[in-house]
C-alpha cells in the first residue's frame, strides 16, 4: 500500500496525519457498453490545512477526484479516506453525513437552495452539518463574504460571482474541516475571479480549512501550497510551491 503523505515534517509537532488519503484509486464509468476509465490508480495524501490545486486537461479526472472526496461518488477500486472515514466502504447514509459535516463544497453553479433566501440558506447549511447559526450569525457570515444588504435575496437574484461567494459563506457556516472547489473561477471575469480566490484563501487560512481546488488556470493554481497535476487519470506531477 502506498500513501504519499505530506512532505516530511521538520519537527515532530509539525507532523500531521493526512486528512485525505487516496490509495490506488480507480474509477471506471460504465454506460451501456461504453467504459471510461476516469482515474487509473491515484495515490495522494493531503495534510490538514494544506491548500492543494488539482490541475490537468479537460477530461483528466479532476471533477471525478473531487466527487470521490465529497462522498458523492465511490471508487471502482482502491481506498478513499477522508477525515478518518473510509468512503469506499461507506453506504449512502454515511457518505451523506460526511458531505454534511466534514466537507464543504463550492461548485461552479454555486450550491444553494433556490427557493430559500441567503440567510435561510446559511442557516440550513449549518443545520445540515449539525450546527446552529441564528439570524444575526448568518448575516455576519454573509457580511464576511461581501454580501451585506443581500440577506433576503434568493440565489437567482445574485450574479454568478455573488452566488459563489454565498456558497463560500455556507461552507464557513458548516465549519467543515475540508473545502472543495471545482473550477469556480472559470466563468467569472478577472475581477470577480480574484475576489473569489482571495475569499477562498482567506477562509482557508482563518478557519484552518484544508482547501482543494480544481482549476485549469495556472495563475489560480499558483496561489496554492502545492500543485497536483492529473494526466489521463493518474498523478503526473506533484509540486510543492511553498
Ligand atoms: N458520469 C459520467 N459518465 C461517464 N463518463 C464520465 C462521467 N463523468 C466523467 N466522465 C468521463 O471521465 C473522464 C474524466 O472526467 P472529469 O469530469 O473527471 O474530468 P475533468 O478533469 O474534471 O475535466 P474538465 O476540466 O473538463 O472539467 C472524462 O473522460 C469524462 O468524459
Ligand atoms: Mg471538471
Amino acid at each position: 500500500m502506498v500513501v504519499i503523505a505530506a512532505a516530511p515534517a521538520a519537527s515532530a509537532e509539525a507532523a500531521v496525519a493526512p486528512i485525505i488519503a487516496l490509495t490506488d484509486v480507480i474509477r471506471v464509468y460504465r454506460e451501456a457498453d461504453i467504459e471510461t476509465i476516469a482515474l487509473r490508480g491515484v495515490d495522494l495524501g493531503i495534510a490538514a490545512r494544506e491548500f492543494v490545486a488539482i490541475m490537468g486537461r479537460s477530461g483528466s479526472g479532476k471533477s471525478t477526484l473531487l466527487g470521490l472526496l465529497a462522498g458523492s461518488d465511490r471508487p471502482t477500486a482502491g481506498s478513499v479516506v477522508v477525515d478518518g472515514v473510509e468512503l469506499s466502504r461507506a453506504d449512502e447514509d454515511e457518505r451523506a453525513r460526511l458531505r454534511g459535516t466534514h466537507v464543504g463544497i463550492v461548485f461552479q453553479s454555486g450550491n444553494l437552495v433556490p427557493f430559500l433566501d441567503l440567510v435561510e440558506n446559511i442557516r440550513l447549511a449549518a443545520e445540515l452539518a449539525g450546527r446552529s447559526v441564528d439570524g444575526p450569525g448568518a448575516r455576519g457570515v454573509l457580511a464576511r463574504v461581501g454580501l451585506e444588504g443581500r440577506e433576503r435575496h434568493r440565489p437567482a437574484q445574485l450574479s454568478g460571482g455573488e452566488q459563489q461567494r454565498a456558497a463560500v459563506a455556507a461552507v464557513i457556516a458548516t465549519q467543515a474541516p475540508i473545502m472543495l472547489a471545482d473550477e469556480v473561477t472559470g466563468e467569472l471575469d478577472s475581477t470577480n475571479a480574484e475576489l473569489l480566490l482571495d475569499l477562498l484563501v482567506e477562509v482557508h487560512r482563518a478557519e484552518g480549512m484544508t482547501l482543494i481546488l480544481a482549476t485549469h488556470d495556472p495563475d489560480v493554481a499558483g496561489r496554492a501550497d502545492r500543485i497536483v497535476e492529473l494526466r489521463d487519470g493518474r498523478v503526473s506531477s506533484d509540486r510543492r510551491l511553498r
